[in-house]
This record gives C-alpha cells, sequence and structure tokens, in this order.
C-alpha cells in the first residue's frame, strides 16, 4: 500500500528529484529536461521541450527503483495506455511513453504530458478557506473528470488533493486530475492491460480509502466516489474525516467508523443540511457501497447555489 505520496510544491530552485537528476539531460534525442516542477510518490516531473515538434511539455521520469519491477513497469504503461485514451477537459491526457536506456545508469521510464501552469489542490487547502459554491464547482469537475475514466472501465484509486491541480481558464479556476498511476482497469476494452496485482490488493492513500480498499475487497468506481467525498470533506472543514495517528486506525475507521458531521466539524461554514446529507452519502459504508453509486441520490437542493444541484446530480 502507498501511504502517502509526499507530492512537493516548493520553488523550482529549491526542489530535488527523488530519482536521478536528468535537468539538462536529453531523452531519446528528443525530450530536452530544463527544470524539475514536482515529484509525487512514483516519479519526478520535469517541465520539457520537445525538439521534434517545438512545444514545451511535461515528463514523468519513473523514479528507477519502480522502474526495475516488471508488475510497476506494466503498471507505468498502462498508465500511459489509459491515459491516451482520453479527450476530456478535466482529466490529464498522455502524449507518449518511452524509455532512455542510454544515459550511463539505470533505464528511465517516462511519461509525456502537456504541460500544465497551475497550483494543486493541496496548495489550495493552505490558503483561506475556499467558498463553498467553489469547492462544489470543482468537485463537479472532478466527478466530470472521473466520469469519463469509469466510463473506459477504470477505477482512479489515488484520488486526493495532491492529484488535482487548478488552472486558470477564462479566469476561472479548472480542475484536471492528474496520475493514473494506480488506477484499476475492471471491465472494458482496456482489461488485457491490467497488472495482476490481486483483485482487492490495498492500494492508495491512507486519508483517501475507500471502505472497500480498507477491507480489501474488490473495488468499483464508488471507490473514487468515497474518496471525492473525503475532498469534499476537507474542503468543507480542512481537516479529513479520519486523521487517525496510525495507519491501522485511519484503516479501521474508513472500514467501519460511520464520518463525523461536516457541520459540527466546521459549524460557521453554513453547510446546509442538504450538502451535508449529500458529504454523508459520498462517505457512505455498510456491506455494499450501492448508495455511492451514481444516480442513487434521491431529488433535494443542497442549496449553495447552482453549485449544489448540480453537485447532487453527480454523486
Ligand atoms: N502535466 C503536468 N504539468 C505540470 N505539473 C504536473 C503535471 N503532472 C504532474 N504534475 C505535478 O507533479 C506532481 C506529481 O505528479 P503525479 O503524476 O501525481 O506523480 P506520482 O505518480 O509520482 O504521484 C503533481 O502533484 C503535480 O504537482
Ligand atoms: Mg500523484
Amino acid at each position: 500500500m502507498t501511504i502517502a505520496s509526499a507530492s512537493s510544491s516548493s520553488p523550482k530552485e529549491l526542489l530535488r528529484p527523488r530519482g536521478p537528476d536528468l535537468r539538462g539531460r536529453t531523452l531519446l534525442d528528443r525530450f530536452r529536461l530544463d527544470a524539475l516542477l514536482a515529484f509525487g510518490g512514483m516519479a519526478d516531473i520535469y517541465e520539457a521541450l520537445d525538439l521534434r515538434l517545438r512545444r514545451r511539455v511535461a515528463i514523468k521520469a519513473l523514479h528507477p527503483e519502480h522502474g526495475r519491477a516488471p508488475d510497476q513497469r506494466r503498471r507505468f504503461f498502462q498508465e500511459a495506455v489509459l491515459g491516451a485514451q482520453i479527450d476530456h477537459p478535466h482529466v490529464v491526457p498522455i502524449f507518449d511513453h518511452g524509455e532512455e536506456r542510454s544515459l550511463g545508469g539505470e533505464p528511465v521510464l517516462f511519461l509525456v504530458l502537456p504541460l500544465l501552469q497551475g497550483v494543486t489542490l493541496r496548495q489550495r487547502l493552505l490558503e483561506p478557506a475556499m467558498p463553498i459554491a467553489d469547492a462544489l464547482r470543482l468537485m463537479i469537475q472532478l466527478l466530470d473528470g472521473l466520469a469519463e475514466l469509469h466510463k473506459l472501465g477504470a477505477v482512479h484509486r489515488d484520488l486526493k488533493p495532491e492529484n488535482c491541480l487548478i488552472v486558470q481558464r477564462q479566469g476561472r479556476d479548472h480542475l484536471i486530475l492528474l496520475d493514473l498511476g494506480l488506477a484499476k482497469i475492471h471491465t472494458g476494452p482496456l482489461l488485457s492491460l491490467a497488472p495482476s496485482s490481486a483483485p482487492g490488493a490495498m492500494i492508495g492513500t491512507l486519508a483517501y480509502v475507500s471502505p472497500e480498499q480498507a477491507r480489501e475487497q474488490p473495488i468499483t468506481p464508488a471507490a473514487d466516489v468515497y474518496a471525492v467525498g473525503v475532498i469534499l470533506f476537507e474542503l468543507l472543514t480542512r481537516r479529513v474525516p479520519f486523521p487517525g495517528t496510525t495507519a491501522l486506525e485511519v484503516l479501521s475507521a474508513h472500514a467501519s467508523e460511520q464520518a463525523p458531521s461536516v457541520t459540527e466539524r466546521a459549524p460557521d461554514r453554513g453547510i446546509s443540511d442538504d450538502l451535508e446529507a449529500l458529504v454523508a452519502r459520498a462517505l457512505h459504508k455498510g456491506s455494499s457501497p450501492a448508495p455511492r453509486e451514481r444516480r442513487s441520490v434521491p431529488p433535494g437542493t443542497p442549496g449553495h447555489g447552482g453549485a449544489g444541484s448540480r453537485l447532487r446530480r453527480r454523486l
């Protein structure tokens, strides 16, 4: 299980890559890596120039320890193929996948992505509390992006603020879902790509894992809806529902404890009863995740302007 994927976002000059320092190197005589942008639990992300097409791109270079394991290599290839199928404004697409073997050190497996200028939702959470209507709009965008992924037969499995980038489009916040690295393809034409990890193998980031993941049961798209519930909870109250102090404590809370009430955690936020009920439904647990499935939500208007009811239609 990936307990944390410490994504860094300090100023560029302070950043150090987790893997080999590839700044100044050129991959496959084509991608010149100019600056380190960030890193995650699996990879370093560089700003690069595609010398052939003469455009700036982002390169996601897998940390070499992951590039050695056949299962991880397969997972990285799956990330590439899945991302290459995506054509949606709220999910990052993948342009290409490659492996550079002649840099002298270990081979470098990498993905080529559009270069996005933005901040992660994690960085946004460090700023003063976001107005509720803005938080709801971002969650609508996230759910729209997820629906695209679910249509392809995949579950993201690693939704968290670090994997959501906020860019500006027409002067407004626009969320782009990142990091299909832990996605589980459970059905559809891409099924043959899925790595051989056991169906219930626990994977994800502790604070956002669904009850099904915590119990090592097979997961469905409802697991992602649960994680959206956790993120929305965090946007509203600035804390995740189950912070816990040990991994075991957090997992057992996800598996069986009822989530606290958002209104009790943030009494001054003016959260409507309907929105509170919506968050509770997204965080539903029990023997079946069915109440989290899309379109199972009864009518009602959560308030907070049009965003509330638009969110309800998607959750
Ligand atoms: N296309 C991109 N453009 C700009 N920054 C990106 C891009 N993709 C990822 N990042 C940054 O890199 C971080 C790690 O990327 P991610 O794909 O989540 O890697 P990992 O699989 O290692 O977690 C993200 O949190 C984000 O800050
Ligand atoms: Mg990530």
